[in-house]
């Protein structure tokens, strides 16, 4: 459930009509509701109760300071992939020791960063990042607490671009390597081992992968103890997807009891990383409608709304709902929803029943993750304004960006 509805024939964010915010903030907007982000952390912290636990949040999803400021209040821990996003969340007043660094490629820098900071855990992925993150603690004459991503070589079920977790994937450790790579971890001296980690892929509405991702991780961390290696965390990734459409992915209560199930009575901790599933129904992308045209085959609504500001139709023909902002009493035609970017990739929406004229506004739904976060420059865009609502009162959260922001550092040749 999100704080998007209809009051009135107008579409409102929280108390907040959305056609003022487009009127005072201007179009494209991205508008953010606080209580559904804490409504959707809250339904994931409840949902693993008193087992000991830790939601991480991923960063990546969207990272605007506030949006991970009202998480830390909530005293969520952070899932982050770079050094720009450890810095972000310390500007944002996360707190480090709930910071788990996931990724393939970190650099020293990045492993100095964090180790300096006191992350709560480092996600290594591979045998030659252990060995540069055993010789980066050393130098620095600290420990590295680590888990090693495991790659249980599961189908998520989902898109292939958001598919990690088979052998193919760039992402985590073979299976098979596992055992040797974690007995080189437990005997590197800069190291303490703490956990395993996985994560399958994003937009899972089956719970049955995860699952079996955990029968193979759990048997796993069995085989470990035996060799003495004790894991005191597991890390089931993120992954968990949300409704864009009409998929029924498993409530965060459905799916941590059937995580809790199949732990029985390990005492391991348990460490989350949604994403989508806090972020994406807590935000909207509003665009206008600048010109209607058609042509013998098509109808097009041409919006001022694009590719760059939101990219995953165009990049992996996601459906996301287009619904107006002030419903028409009118007849339904077919349009597709395209920006200004010269891409014939760029649109937001395809063959959408619509009542629109020019001059409306436009809301796709389900963009609070990966939306903004997403976005470019591309075309000399400058990125859309970012707006999160509080019950009546919206703030202005980032300002849209300015021409000069888009070349600034940029220099002609003497
Ligand atoms: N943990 C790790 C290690 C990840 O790679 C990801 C997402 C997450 C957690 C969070 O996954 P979530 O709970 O959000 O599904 N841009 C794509 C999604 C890419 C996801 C990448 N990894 C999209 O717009 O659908």
């Amino acid at each position: 459930m999100d704080h998007f509805i209809y009051q009135d024939n107008t579409l409102y964010a929280e108390g907040c009509r959305v056609n003022d915010l487009a009127q005072q903030y201007g179009t494209p907007l991205y508008i953010y509701s606080r209580a559904t982000l804490e409504r959707h952390w809250h339904a994931f912290n409840n949902a693993v109760a008193d087992h000991p636990h830790l939601v991480c949040y991923a960063v990546k999803a969207n990272s605007n300071l506030a949006v991970l400021n009202v998480l830390a209040r909530l005293g969520s821990g952070f899932d982050i992939v770079s050094g720009g996003e450890l810095a972000r969340v310390i500007e944002a007043g996360g707190d480090p020791a709930k910071v788990v660094f996931s990724g393939v490629g970190k650099t020293v820098a990045e492993m100095e960063k964090a180790l300096n900071l006191g992350i709560y855990c480092f996600n290594v992925e591979s045998s030659a990042e252990l060995e540069q993150l055993n010789d980066v603690a050393g130098r620095l004459g600290k420990i590295a607490p680590v888990s090693l991503r495991v790659n249980p070589d599961v189908d998520a079920g989902t898109h292939p671009y958001i598919s990690t977790g088979l052998k193919e994937n760039k992402f985590g450790i073979a299976m098979d390597e596992a055992e040797v790579v974690f007995a080189r971890a437990h005997a590197l001296p800069h190291l303490q081992v703490k956990g395993v980690d996985c994560h399958i892929g994003s937009q899972l509405t089956e719970i049955q992968p995860f699952l079996d991702a955990m029968d193979r991780m759990l048997a796993l961390i069995d085989r470990l103890a035996e060799q003495g290696i004790v894991i005191e965390h597991f890390d089931v990734g993120g992954g968990l997807g949300v409704t864009y459409d009409d998929e029924t992915p498993p409530h965060p209560d459905v799916y941590a009891a059937a995580l809790l199930a199949r732990l029985g009575d390990r005492k391991l901790k348990l460490i989350f990383e949604p994403g989508r599933a806090i972020a994406a129904n807590a935000g909207i992308f509003v665009t206008q409608v600048l010109y209607l045209k058609e042509n013998s085959d098509k109808r097009f609504a041409i919006v001022d709304g694009a590719m760059n500001d939101l990219i995953r139709p165009a990049l992996y023909s996601a459906w996301q709902n287009i619904i107006p902002v002030n419903p028409r009493n009118e007849q339904a035609q077919v349009f597709d929803i395209v920006g200004p970017v010269c891409e014939t990739g760029d649109f937001l929406g395809k063959d959408r029943a619509l009542a629109i004229a020019a001059g409306d506004l436009l809301v796709v739904r389900s963009s609070g993750a990966y939306g903004f976060a997403m976005a470019s420059n591309y075309n000399t865009r400058p990125r859309a304004a970012e707006v999160m609502v509080d019950g009546d009162k919206a703030y202005l959260v980032r300002e849209r960006e300015k021409l000069a922001q888009l070349w600034q550092g940029e220099q002609l040749l003497p």
